[in-house]
């Protein structure tokens, strides 16, 4: 894929699928502005964004955060002068069920996981129409299938892809093209953390490569390199799509061992 010279921004860039995304951009040619309220986490990106050869910017940005999104829009701006890609990957997730969650968590797993989606891709679309851009939106498997002690998340998975369908409805006519990525189980932080809430947490760890036909979890560049497909020209003819990358989820093919 070739995405040179593309500005592309990524938020929750500052670790996991977020930071392997990054870095597959990043040897596609591309420049990329690296959002997370993790400043920390974001410096490590770009360093290892730069160590490619390539340029990236880290910006601190929470995306449940208006003024903060506005922030990011503007260094962006400010960097490159314009963006053609915005990839939504940055989420939270409570790993309980309603009764237990508290209303601070769920107000909060909202604005970040939808919210975030809602504001980055509000204040970055006058931008995106003059580059006739794409956004790329995370979901989940969770989006179709759910499983226990997440069921907010779950919600604002389920939510994302149907949000990406009207946006690319709305925007089509514009040439602006938005699509979502559903993995699978992917080994980074919201896997372990879902592993962490388990009674067992290395059998639910050991156990969760099962749940998927080609009988592990994926790495998190396997999903960032769809994503990649998603912002080049390869995929100009797909919008409003859920690409499911999942390993053969919930294939229906019980454990054989
Ligand atoms: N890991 C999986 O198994 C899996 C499976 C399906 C979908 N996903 C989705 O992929 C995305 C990334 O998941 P991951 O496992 O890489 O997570 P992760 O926790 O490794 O990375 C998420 C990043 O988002 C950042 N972040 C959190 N809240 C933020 C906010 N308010 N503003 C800006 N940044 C914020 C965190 O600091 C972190 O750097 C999420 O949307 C998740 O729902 C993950």
């Amino acid at each position: 894929m070739n995405l040179q010279e593309r500005v592309v921004v990524i938020t929750g860039a500052g670790a996991g699928i977020g930071r392997a995304s990054a870095l597959e951009f990043a040897r596609a040619g591309a420049r990329l502005v690296i959002a997370d309220i993790n400043a920390a986490g974001a410096e490590e990106t770009v360093k290892q964004i730069e160590a490619l050869g390539r340029q990236a910017l880290a910006v601190k940005a929470d995306v449940a955060d208006p003024s903060s999104v506005e922030h990011l829009v503007e260094e962006t701006l400010k960097t490159f002068g314009r963006v053609h890609v915005l990839f939504n990957d940055a989420a939270i997730q409570v790993n309980k069920t309603i009764e237990d969650t508290t209303i601070e968590e769920w107000n909060r797993e909202m604005a970040v996981n939808l919210g975030g989606i809602f504001l980055c891709s509000k204040f970055f679309l006058p931008a995106l129409r003059r580059t006739k851009g794409c956004i790329i939106n995370m979901a989940s498997v969770n989006g179709f299938f759910v499983e226990p002690l997440c069921a907010g998340y779950c919600a604002t998975k389920g939510g994302i892809i149907a949000l990406t369908k009207a946006m690319a409805i709305d925007h089509g006519k514009e040439g602006i093209r938005v699509n979502c990525i559903c993995p699978g189980y992917i080994d980074a932080g919201l896997a372990w953390g879902y592993f962490e809430a388990q009674p067992d947490p290395a059998a639910a760890r050991a156990a969760a490569g099962k749940l998927h036909a080609l009988w592990r979890i994926g790495k998190p560049e396997e999903v960032g390199r769809v994503a990649v497909f998603l912002a080049s020209d390869d995929a100009a003819f797909m919008t409003g799509s859920a690409v499911v990358v999942d390993g053969g989820f919930g294939s229906g093919l019980p454990p054989q061992n």
